[in-house]
Parts: C-alpha cells; structure tokens; sequence
C-alpha cells in the first residue's frame, strides 16, 4: 500500500500529527502547498477548524486532487471545540469523486487558553496507533 500524509496548519498542533502518522506510514508528512503527483491508496490528510469551517486552502487543495490518483482520503485534525471536520471535507471529496474512509482521527488542540499543549504525548500516541491500525 502507498500513502501520502498532507497537512494544513496555522499554529503547528495538525502538523505533529501529521508528522506521528507519517513516521508510521514511512513516509514524509508535507504541508498542502506540496501537489500529490504519485498515485496512492491514501491520502491522509490533517486539517482543522477556523472560524467554524476548514481553511479555504484545504477545500482548494482538495480541489486539486486527481481521483486516478488518490484512492481515498483518510481525515485527521486537532480543532479545540468541534470534534471532526468530517463532513466539511468530505463535502469537498465528493466534488472531485474521492471516497472517504469511514475512520478518522481527533484529538483536541489548543487554542487560546484551551486544552494547554495538546496535542499531547498521550495524543501523538494515539495518532500512532491509528495510523498502525489503518495500515491493516
Ligand atoms: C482563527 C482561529 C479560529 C478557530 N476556530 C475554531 C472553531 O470554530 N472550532 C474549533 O473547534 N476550533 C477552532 N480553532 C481551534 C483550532 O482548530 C485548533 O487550535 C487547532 O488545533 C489548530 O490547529 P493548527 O495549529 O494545526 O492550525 C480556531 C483556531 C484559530 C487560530
């Protein structure tokens, strides 16, 4: 199986994560700015939300993916209030006819004076298991 990890972030927590996830998935975790060229089985792809929606950068990086290239996005992010960004993504996926998986990962990020240094160890912990877990 091939992977590919992208990431969004604005304050660095969905980048640990996506950075955990990658070291397991062997390979590197990039941010959107870097165009998937490569055919992959998944994309996993870290975002969170702003302002009660995902950055316009990641509907317009989605946007650009190639369905003969990737085979289906796998969602990961950190926001601090909302629990998934799920919806929104998909919302995107399905414009350019990218399935989904049903599993994604969340943990919460700190914002503001919330949820102080999350994710955590115990966090990038769990985003290590996910990501062995999805390699199954
Ligand atoms: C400008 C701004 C707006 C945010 N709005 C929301 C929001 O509406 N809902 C939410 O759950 N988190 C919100 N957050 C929290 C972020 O999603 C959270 O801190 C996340 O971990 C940030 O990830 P990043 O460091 O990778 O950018 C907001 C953060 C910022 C900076």
């Amino acid at each position: 199986m091939k992977y590919a990890v992208r990431y969004y972030t604005k304050s660095g927590n969905t980048k640990r994560l996506a950075e955990a996830i990658a070291g397991v998935l062997g390979v590197e975790a990039l941010p959107i700015s870097e165009p998937v060229t490569e055919k992959v089985d998944a994309l996993f792809l870290g975002n969170s939300y702003y302002a009660f929606s995902i950055d316009p950068e990641v509907r317009a990086f989605i946007g650009t993916l190639d369905k003969n290239l990737v085979g289906k996005i796998v969602n990961f992010g950190s926001a601090a209030m909302l629990n998934s960004t799920y919806k929104k993504v998909k919302a995107e996926a399905d414009k350019v006819g990218i399935p989904m998986d049903a599993k994604e990962f969340h943990c919460k990020g700190e914002f503001k004076g919330l949820h102080k240094g999350r994710p955590n160890a115990s966090d990038l912990k769990a985003a290590v298991e996910f990501a062995k877990q999805m390699m199954h």
